[in-house]
């Protein structure tokens, strides 16, 4: 029974949706879509060939996996509303920011719980998805895996570090865009017409993450490789470090950090 149904086709929900609809182990077919918004359902049909719906309790009807993937103010309402109709051997899947595996079983104390944190690289194949269950939960677990690694990359944490894994790959997509746009910036300021800065930006950004993930090095070992002594490169990094790049940097993680924590 690999039936999935999606609740919540906004931002995440439709990266999800395209990676899935698009991987071997679950056919278009088997996925339905359901939003209050019929625009966004409109888009997701039209694009990936999978069933749509406005009215959760129908979809979720013999239905193994259901992902939550609503705002965290809109998960009361959602689990409220499917409590009383579901199966105790349908698997909830969480996509949702700060709330527990422990507070959804409160709700619905006899379904297995897994909480994802997919990013919206998933629409191109390259989220980076933590994923956290209870000890209770280990032959869902790996189809949990298996469908999370069809969109990208997967690692199995405590749940205890979820908001941490929140903030580093979620959030995190944010934080290195933020970069990318101040090197097209500084292109532009160079010379660049804003669409060759940001074509050397984005290609040198994909370099850059693919020497550290392939080479399996450390960042620093990548940039000594490009720093000749009293060169240009040490000259701007040496520069960026003074004015606080670093710092500022796991300040603003550390800022979304405790935001998150007082998030509910
Ligand atoms: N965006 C990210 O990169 C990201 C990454 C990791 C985790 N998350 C988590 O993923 C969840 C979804 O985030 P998002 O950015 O995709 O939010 P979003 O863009 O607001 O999408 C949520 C969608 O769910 C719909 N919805 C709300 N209540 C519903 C209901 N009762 N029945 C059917 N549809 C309903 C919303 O419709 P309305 O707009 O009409 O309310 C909206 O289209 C959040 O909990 C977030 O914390 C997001």
């Amino acid at each position: 029974m690999k039936k999935v149904t999606i609740i919540g086709v906004g931002n995440l929900g439709k990266s999800i949706l395209s990676g899935l609809a698009a991987s071997d182990i679950i056919d278009a077919s088997d996925i339905t879509a359901v939003d209050k918004s019929k625009y966004n359902l409109k888009e997701v049909e039209e694009k990936l060939n999978i069933s749509i719906s406005q009215d959760i309790i129908t979809s979720i009807k013999g239905v193994k996996w259901i992902i939550l993937c609503v705002q965290p103010r809109q998960l009361d309402l959602v689990l409220e509303e499917i409590k009383d109709k579901l199966t105790s051997d349908q698997i909830l899947i969480s996509t949702v920011t700060g709330t527990s595996i422990a507070e959804i079983n409160e709700v619905v104390p006899d379904n297995k719980v897994v909480r994802v944190m997919p990013n919206t690289g998933a629409s191109k194949k390259l989220s980076m998805t933590c994923i956290a269950a209870n000890e209770d939960v280990k032959e869902e677990l790996k189809f949990v895996e298996e469908m999370f690694d069809t969109i990208g990359r997967t690692l199995i944490i405590e749940e205890r570090l979820m908001q941490a894994a929140t903030v580093l790959g979620a959030s995190g997509i944010a934080f290195f865009l933020r970069f990318l746009r101040a090197m097209i910036q500084g292109g532009i300021q160079m010379g660049f017409h804003p669409h060759e800065a940001q074509i050397i930006a984005v290609q040198t950004a994909i370099g850059a993450a693919t020497l550290v993930a392939k080479n399996g090095t450390h960042p620093e070992r990548e940039i000594d490789k490009v720093t000749t002594p009293q060169g240009c490169t040490i000259e701007g990094l040496n520069e960026m470090e003074h004015q606080g790049l670093s710092s500022s940097v796991i300040k603003g993680v550390m800022a979304s950090y405790e935001k998150i924590n007082t998030i509910k």
